[in-house]
């Protein structure tokens, strides 16, 4: 059980967020990953179909015997987490609960800001998380749906996604929080900008990288890290270009030869486009 390996899933190439840290922090597990970018981004599409792909994603990690999913995207965190949960007899970790548990802790204001995908602030998740820990904490939401195709399109740090970002976050301009959670697992990719236009007083919070810590607890809970001595061989699936997501898994995980390789999860019918 403990050589089996992890399997993550995300709508794209956000979930290499957390796949960073994984690496970092937990360098002895096997990863499994499927970034589902032919149908991202996920964040304006209708709850019931984002519920439908995280079954489909999930389906295909079952495939490799995994010992744990990782829904590494808050997207579909927000709105499968629990079904998936419910019905696997694995552990399921979603990226919300960390994250939230981490701004309570950084803010000594009170004051949070999220930024999600519409999905995600649409579905009040992380305003629920927050207040279950702290009924007294002021919650900001900002829905951003433009960062996540900058992302996949490897356009970051280009001067249209400077002024894309700076646009964005404007509605926070003259507002109070000391913590801003990145809510969105390909946000990220966009922190330098981020903190450039909140400024430095304001501590971010990578909603993913947070998420190892439940990971790695839970595999010492259930007795199920790998040992030390294994090498293990990550494997990567993507839905989309594979030369688009080998050069931002290249970009963020650092140059070297991956196995990544196209599969087809579903199609998408003319009325999902
Ligand atoms: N990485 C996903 C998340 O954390 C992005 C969702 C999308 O595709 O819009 O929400």
């Amino acid at each position: 059980m403990k050589e089996k390996a992890i399997g993550f899933f995300d709508s794209g190439v956000g979930g290499l967020t957390v796949v960073r840290e994984v690496i970092k922090q937990l360098p002895h597990e096997k990863i499994i990953y499927i970034g589902d970018s032919a149908r991202a981004p996920y964040g304006p599409r209708p709850v019931d179909q984002v519920q439908a792909f995280s079954w489909q994603l999930t389906e295909f990690l079952l495939k490799f015997d995994v010992k744990m999913i990782v829904i590494a995207c808050n997207t579909a965190t927000a709105v499968s987490l629990s079904s998936i949960k419910e019905k696997l007899n694995i552990p399921v970790v979603g990226v919300i609960t960390p994250g939230s548990r981490a701004a309570i802790k950084a803010s000594s204001e009170n004051k949070i800001a999220v930024l999600g995908t519409l999905g995600t602030i649409h579905s009040g998740e992380y305003e629920k998380a927050l207040k279950a820990r702290n009924p007294f904490v002021d919650v900001l939401p900002l829905a951003c749906p433009k960062f996540v195709p900058i992302v996949e399109s490897n356009e970051v740090n280009t001067p249209n996604s400077k002024k894309i970002v700076r646009e964005s976050l404007k509605p926070l301009q003259w507002k109070q929080y000391d913590a801003l959670i990145l809510g969105c697992t390909h946000y990220p990719l966009l922190r330098n900008q981020i903190q450039q236009t909140v400024g430095h007083s304001v501590t971010l919070i990578d909603s993913g990288a947070e998420t190892v810590s439940d990971v790695s607890m839970l595999l010492d809970y259930f007795e199920l890290a790998n040992s030390p001595s294994i090498e293990p061989k990550h494997e990567f699936y993507t839905t989309g270009s594979v030369a688009m997501f080998e050069q931002i898994a290249n970009a963020w995980l650092g140059e070297e030869k991956r196995n990544i390789q196209h599969v087809n999860i579903g199609e998408l019918k003319d009325e999902e486009k």
